[in-house]
């Protein structure tokens, strides 16, 4: 198989040659911008990504910098983007990923490249070790051993299988805009510990991560559960802390608030009501935080894109209602 590997180059104390990329557009415009260069390579039909770039750096051009160890996805150290998103170089095949004979790979703009192909694991790491992933254990006797029944172990196998290689983080829609959300990757740690019947913290944890930037930060984009190459499923981990969150009684947040209020709209009237749903979300008595969004309001009125003032029921609502009660649950 004959490749044409666009390769992005990033090395901050040395010139190299090849092709200026364009600046990233916005959430990304401050990143620093890569040289491009083209490598025209053979390989063989079942090549994955990873061979050709060390093909590269064994036979074409030494100075190539690229991260990789077990080349079999367990040390997590190869997650890239390969024609713009995030995958492990190490388990991609190239035949999968050729377009046109072309294949580009560069360090995601998401994270601050070192190096070439290496981005800086640091605050990756950090968004990990703030969740406290580690147990507190409940305490038992000297002469005990504490038994975890096989059932909630089984719970816990899909978070356990994480490799720490980052990809749900470079492609998350909610990290790119805020640099402080915890991140699905860690968010899937803290579900781990959260629900370990060992663990002496859940309640400290659950409000721990219902805290601004925590789980009500994810807007659903489903990039984490789309990427990660071990099945761990970030998203669906952050709606059971959600889930575990409300139970406990941690809705004093903007994030259960806007699901309430969501779901009370559709079980009243059958739609949403965009006009109450901000206003219900920030809190009706957080007369800061309603004064604060008043710009944001003159906007959209000013750009004709104000809900109707007058919120109507849809025909049939009471079949709504029926599906809510069916469903059970805190609002029926
Ligand atoms: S679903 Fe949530 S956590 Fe996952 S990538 Fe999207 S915003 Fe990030
Ligand atoms: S959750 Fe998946 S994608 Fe995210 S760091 Fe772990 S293994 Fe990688
Ligand atoms: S080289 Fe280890 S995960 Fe790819």
């Amino acid at each position: 198989m004959h490749v044409k590997m666009v390769v992005g180059r990033y090395a901050p104390d040395r010139k190299l040659d090849g092709e200026l990329g364009a600046p990233y557009p916005p959430p990304y415009a401050d990143k620093p911008r890569k040289t491009y260069q083209t490598f025209e390579i053979d390989l063989h039909d079942e090549a994955m990504v990873l061979d050709g770039l060390i093909h590269i750096r064994e036979h074409v051009d030494d100075s190539l910098v690229v991260r990789c160890s077990c080349r079999c996805a367990i040390c997590g150290s190869c997650a890239m983007w390969v024609n713009g998103h995030a995958k492990l170089a190490c388990t991609t095949k190239m035949k999968d990923v050729i377009e046109n004979g072309t294949v580009r790979v560069e360090a995601p703009p998401a994270m601050m490249p070192i190096r070439d192909l290496v981005w800086d694991m640091g605050p990756f790491m950090e968004k990990m070790r703030s969740v406290k992933p580690w147990l507190e254990g409940k305490p038992v006797s000297p002469d005990e051993e504490y038994r975890v029944p096989n059932e909630a172990m089984d719970e816990l196998v899909q978070e356990v299988s994480c490799i720490s290689c980052g990809a749900c983080l470079m492609d998350c829609e909610s990290y790119a805009v805020n640099e402080k959300f915890l991140g699905p990757h860690a968010l899937a740690r803290a579900y781990r510990y959260a629900n370990d019947p060992r663990d002496s913290m859940q309640q400290e944890r659950l409000k721990e991560y219902s805290d601004p930037n925590g789980v009500w930060d994810c807007t659903h984009c489903y990039e984490c559960v789309h990427v990660c190459p071990k099945g761990v499923a970030p998203l669906e981990q952050i709606l059971k802390i959600r889930q575990m969150s409300v139970a406990a009684g941690y809705t004093n947040n903007a994030g259960t608030r806007h699901a309430l209020a969501f779901a009370e709209s559709v079980r009243d009237s059958g739609r949403l009501n965009e006009l109450t749903l901000m206003p219900k979300s920030l809190g009706l008595f957080n007369i800061k935080a309603q004064l604060q969004s008043l710009p944001s309001a003159f906007n959209l009125l000013r750009a004709g894109k104000l809900p109707p003032i007058i919120h109507h029921k849809i025909p049939g609502v009471t079949r709504v209602k029926a599906i809510f009660k069916k469903v059970g649950g805190p609002l029926t």
